[in-house]
């Protein structure tokens, strides 16, 4: 069987690392790397970390309108569509690159498989909002991470060939988390560069938050309100930058100077979940972010009005808040986290295992 899958955004190599790695056991697996990300830091990082296989196809895209950049990766797919005639095409999540590989793969009939499907923020505002939902409709095999999704996509009248397998992203953490405990504190220290390339301090404790969702990085009233309330927080707060709002941050911290804020570089995803799993705290918009924190039991605190893993904000261990200077500083001095209601709500890490299994038998 061959599948050709398609991933274009910092998430998607991390879910196509834990999935790659079970499915190349038995399937011929061609990749595409649209190029949405591009940076080294972004992209080839996390192939080299996570031992992803080296892409068969870089469409090269990078940064422009939603619309031009999705229809950019459409033409560039369907070429090799046509080429290689997949059995099915695989796709990730919520990004344009999904929804691009999407609608490529809909109009030469190739059937689709989506891994993540069924989440929803009820805001068609948010691009991946979008993306899901039209993804989601066109999709032959629907892999929901949760039982809630498996529910939304009952809701909208979707119940054919939906299966709720747990969350590729809880294998990732499960398998990487190994590779992080035999590195040592200095290590990971070592390798966070700040954005003039220093290597930072090394801190006993600290927060650590990153913000990049467009809905709140669109306006700069919303990214000094978060700014200052991090500033204001009772440790160091490490802060790795999306390229989205680098210049943005070197503005205002130019103008503010945030002292408590260790801005950085983005980092690998083995360091990442070492900040997190020893971070005191998370302040997040990130999605991504949300679970690894809720599966490494670290409190979080999301800057959006909802979440689509609306399992962690069970016991708190997840709380929702407004861009707000107050209401972030009040959420993470005063919430109590009660870490009795955790439940492994998005698998055991045997997620890639069930998705072949359903795939073997389905295409
Ligand atoms: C995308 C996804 C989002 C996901 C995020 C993870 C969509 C609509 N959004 O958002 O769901 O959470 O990836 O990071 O697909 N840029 C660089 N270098 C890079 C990549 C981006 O400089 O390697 C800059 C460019 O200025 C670009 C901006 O970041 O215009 C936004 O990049 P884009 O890929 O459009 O969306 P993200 O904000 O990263």
């Amino acid at each position: 069987m061959k599948i050709v899958t398609i991933v274009g955004a910092r998430p998607q190599f991390i879910k196509a690392a834990a999935v790659s790695r079970v499915i190349r056991t038995e399937i011929n697996e061609v990749l595409i790397h649209t190029g949405q990300h591009y940076d080294n830091n972004m992209s080839e990082i996390f192939f080299q970390e996570l031992n992803i296989p080296e892409p068969n196809y870089n469409l090269n895209v990078g940064s422009e309108s939603h619309a031009r950049q999705t229809g950019h990766m459409m033409i560039g797919i369907e070429d090799i569509l046509i080429k290689e005639k997949p059995d099915a095409v695989m796709i990730y999540g919520d990004t344009n690159s999904t929804l691009a590989g999407a609608l490529a793969a809909v109009k030469l009939h190739i059937p689709i498989i989506h891994v993540e499907a069924g989440l929803r923020s009820f805001n068609l505002k948010m691009p991946e909002e979008q993306n899901r939902i039209l993804t989601d409709r066109i999709s032959t095999i629907l892999f929901c991470p949760t039982v809630i999704a498996c529910n939304n996509l009952k809701a909208e009248g979707i119940t054919k060939n939906v299966h709720d397998v747990g969350d590729v992203m809880c294998d990732a953490v499960l398998h990487y988390e190994k590779h992080m405990e035999k590195k040592s504190k200095e290590y990971f220290f070592n390798n966070l560069l700040d954005l003039d390339d220093n290597v930072v301090p090394v801190t006993d404790h600290w927060y650590l938050a990153t913000i990049h969702r467009a809905e709140n990085t669109g306006e700069i009233v919303k990214i000094k309100n978060i700014l200052e309330a991090l500033d204001k927080l009772d440790k160091p707060v490490i802060f790795p930058v999306h390229p989205r709002i680098r210049r943005t941050i070197l503005e205002l911290n130019e103008l503010n100077q945030y002292n408590n804020i260790r801005f950085v570089q983005p980092i690998g995803y083995i360091e990442m979940l070492y900040f997190t799993k020893h971070a005191t705290k998370i302040i997040t918009d990130s999605g991504g972010l949300q679970k690894e924190s809720y599966i490494l039991r670290t409190p979080c605190i999301t800057v959006r009005p909802q979440t689509e893993w609306v399992e962690t904000l069970d016991g708190n261990l997840n709380v929702l808040t407004e861009p707000d200077t107050n209401e972030i500083i009040d959420k993470v001095f005063h919430t109590q986290n009660d870490f009795n209601k955790y439940k492994p709500h998005y698998g055991n890490g045997d997620s890639a295992k069930k998705i072949l299994q359903i795939i073997r038998n389905t295409i």
